[in-house]
């Protein structure tokens, strides 16, 4: 077994009415907040703001709301929010919200940790953070300072999908390179509250989405090479598949209890442990142009895609492990049940040129290429594409 690191940096607390249940931790960080959230859909209501709104009101301390945090965030967009924060002069941050606001959050907090410094360097070049501990000394570059940002902020999310809450990246729209990724992961939450009821409320195609992209961030790393180098991405991988075996029906048939969300906001919180550890892989990547190119959110771009890569593995020991733990016999079925979960959500056209633009532009990043564990081809990539959006190719 190699050397590994294991640190979880965020104090999280999980159940009904945690943020409630906690006012030390919001009066310990000051007098003064800044919440970070967005707008919802129409006819959803913001229950976790609603909290935090009465509880800051409870303990005296000032507060300002900025609503205008979007999905699929640009850099700019936290360039944005920054100076805003800046103008506030806040003692502390919380991002309430899905993954698109607690990224544009952590990412606003870092920019002004390093005011006049190249943005996108500040963001996604890691020779900017001081004192990290790199791959030569560890084995692991992921382990660093905890909280690179000028502030100390609580993550609070309203989706069981990106895992953002408790973990250290940001997910964004890079303008410079016309493609999304991900920041150095060093901005992780001073405390995470994770209230399953404001999953709850959730539409089932946000939902639906969420849960497969949260799959996402247990399953990749724990069947590629994340997990060679971190053996707690399998041991948490495999908690996490238990749980989703234990709603994955109910999901299906938009018959989701009340202990179902809470296993789902667990899960959630588990795989986001294993995307932290061990990183997302190739669905991940194949998903990033959908996103940028034909506007589909996150977590369906990169879900649709955890069906049909797994047909590429030529030994399947440890994908059928992961799969008889979600309670799947196999992959035909698993892949198959992706598409019924998804597909439906699926609104676009695709050209297969535009398949082969996307296969050459994941080609071309060597390190997600090198996440697969067994030889990968250009044809290999092409074909998930083909399999994944049959349904959807016009020419
Ligand atoms: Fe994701």
């Amino acid at each position: 077994m190699k050397n590994f690191a294991f640190s979880i940096p965020s104090a999280f607390c999980f159940g009904k009415n945690c943020v409630k249940r906690n006012p030390e931790v919001f009066s310990s960080l000051g007098k003064k907040a800044f919440i970070f959230t967005s707008k919802f859909f129409p006819g959803c209501k913001n229950y976790a703001l609603q909290d935090v709104e009465e509880l800051l009101g409870e303990l005296g301390i000032e507060y300002t709301v900025y609503d205008e945090c979007i999905e699929n965030p640009p850099v700019m967009s936290c360039v944005k929010a920054s100076k805003l924060v800046e103008e506030y002069n806040p003692d502390f941050l919380i991002a309430v919200g899905g993954g698109s606001v607690i990224d544009t959050c952590k990412a606003a907090n870092m920019l002004l940790k390093y005011p006049g410094h190249d943005v996108y360097e500040t963001l996604f070049t890691f020779n900017i953070i001081p004192n990290r501990v790199t791959e030569d000394i560890l084995g692991t570059w992921r382990i660093g300072p905890n909280n690179n940002g000028k502030y100390p902020f609580i993550s609070i999310p309203t989706t069981a999908g990106t895992g953002s809450e408790i973990t250290g990246a940001s997910v964004l729209d890079r303008e410079d390179i016309d493609n999304k990724a991900g920041t150095a992961p060093f901005l992780f939450a001073n405390y995470s509250f994770i209230d399953p009821r404001y999953i709850m409320e959730a539409p089932a195609k946000l939902n639906k989405s969420t849960a497969l992209d949260a799959l996402g961030h247990g399953l990749e790393p724990y069947i590629d090479t994340g997990s060679r180098d971190n053996y707690m991405v399998e041991a948490l991988g495999e908690i996490g598949f238990k749980l989703f075996a234990q709603f994955k029906d109910h999901l299906l048939a938009d018959a989701m209890t009340e202990e179902d969300y809470e296993k789902q906001a667990l899960a959630c919180t588990i795989f986001g442990f294993c995307e932290t550890l061990g990183q997302t892989g190739v669905p991940h990547g194949l998903g990033y142009p959908l996103t940028h190119v034909k506007g589909i959110p996150h977590g369906l771009a990169c879900g649709i895609f955890e069906g049909e890569y797994l047909k590429v593995f030529k030994d399947t020991t440890k994908v059928m492990r992961a799969l008889n733990l979600m309670g799947f016999d196999s992959i035909d079925e698993f892949a198959d049940y992706v598409h019924a979960v998804l597909d439906q959500y699926v609104d676009i056209t695709v050209t297969r040129a535009e398949i082969d633009e996307w296969t050459d532009t994941f080609y071309n990043t060597a390190w997600r290429v090198a996440r697969h564990p067994e030889p990968f081809t250009p044809d290999d990539v092409k074909g998930i594409y083909e399999r994944t959006l049959a349904k959807f190719i016009v020419d």
